[in-house]
């Protein structure tokens, strides 16, 4: 078979390993050829690609990116963008285009499943939210990066007698704040699904600074606002699926709690720190299972499924079932956080 490969969306560590196993165990267990599509939905709309094969496809395993590069390429924003996708998968002689991304990137590939196209998608958000799955790669490398960071801070805290918040990413849901939180022995994890209660928090610090500790480590998701207030935007710029720009609350609520605590405090922004670098070896084994299943699929004509992970195993879902809402983090989680915290 001929096989289109693309990435899109904001990369995570593990895409090349998706792109790797697919690659790999379709030529050499079932004879395919493939096609990249350069960045993402831009790279099929211009027609812009580049062969994957055994060589091309070396030595990528550990390397974090994609090879093939991404963009935010909101296809149906565009006038007769999907006519023209369908052109060109026709024109590349296609026989079936796997689509590595999250709900943006998926609710193209479903646009185009629509109109006949034989998609078979592969599950990417390092937010870890996107429904229909139990887990994406790339989620296990952030909270990695970002529990180290905070294991980082709470040294450079101490010896100042300082607060530190920590902002991580996390738009609709704080899979890698509270992880990270929990990992990390943060003093307080704060995430977009409950609205900041600042006298808490503030309470928290204080309870610690009354009995011995003179520091404390805040975590915070970059989705989270405090009640009755906007997420912190940079500058309100939006991309192209409308998705806002988000940055700053780690600055807001250090500010905050200064004020309100008297205890100096500083916030750290890890941003992209968290996306970028080597995937650990928990996200090449999810990935590559991932990029292996997908092209089992592609053979088994089983077009607009989604490769998941449920419990231990692989399996496949309807695509379209997966871009419908986002998957937030439980109250078992969120209980276990505040289990750890002492009552006040
Ligand atoms: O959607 C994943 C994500 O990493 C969010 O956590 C973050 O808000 C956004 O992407 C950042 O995207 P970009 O790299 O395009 O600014």
């Amino acid at each position: 078979m001929r096989v289109g490969v693309l990435t899109g969306g904001g990369d995570c560590p593990g895409l090349n390993a998706v792109i790797r196993a697919a690659v790999r165990k379709g030529i050499l267990h079932y004879g395919d050829e493939f096609v990249g599509f350069i960045e993402g939905w831009r790279g099929v709309l211009d027609n812009n690609t580049r062969p994957l094969t055994l060589e091309s496809t070396s030595g990528i395993l550990h390397l974090g990116g994609t090879i093939l590069r991404t963009s935010r390429t909101n296809v149906r924003k565009i006038e007769g963008g999907i006519e023209k996708c369908l052109e060109v998968l026709a024109a590349n002689k296609l026989d079936a285009l796997i689509t590595i991304g999250g709900d943006d990137t998926q609710g193209v590939a479903n646009a185009l499943i629509e109109k006949g196209a034989h998609c078979v998608g592969v599950p990417k958000t390092i937010d870890n939210d996107l429904s229909g799955t139990d887990a994406c790669f790339g989620f296990d490398t952030a909270v990695s990066i970002a529990t180290e960071a905070v294991d980082r801070l709470h040294s450079t805290a101490e010896a100042h007698n300082r607060v530190i918040v920590c902002e991580v990413m996390g738009r609709d849901a704080g899979w890698i704040a509270i992880t990270t939180g929990i990992a990390g022995g943060a003093d307080a994890v704060l995430v977009p699904e409950k609205p900041i209660d600042i006298e808490e928090v503030c309470k928290l610090v204080k309870y610690r600074h009354d009995h011995g500790k003179k520091f404390s480590i805040v975590v915070v998701a970059e989705g989270a606002k405090l009640p009755d207030a906007e997420q912190a935007t940079v500058g309100g710029k939006v991309d192209s699926f409308g998705h806002v720009r988000l940055s700053g609350i780690g600055a807001v609520l250090a500010e905050e709690i200064e004020k309100r605590t008297g205890y100096e405090t500083r916030s750290v922004n890890l941003g992209h720190t968290q996306r970028g670098g080597t995937p650990t070896a928990y996200d090449r084994m999810l990935a590559t299972r991932y990029g292996s299943a997908a092209i089992d699929l592609v053979h088994q004509k089983k077009f607009g499924r989604l490769v998941v992970l449920r419990g231990t195993e692989i399996t496949d879902i309807p695509l379209k079932d997966a871009i419908a809402k986002t998957r937030t983090v439980g109250e078992d989680l969120l209980e276990l956080a505040k289990g750890l915290q002492p009552k006040v």
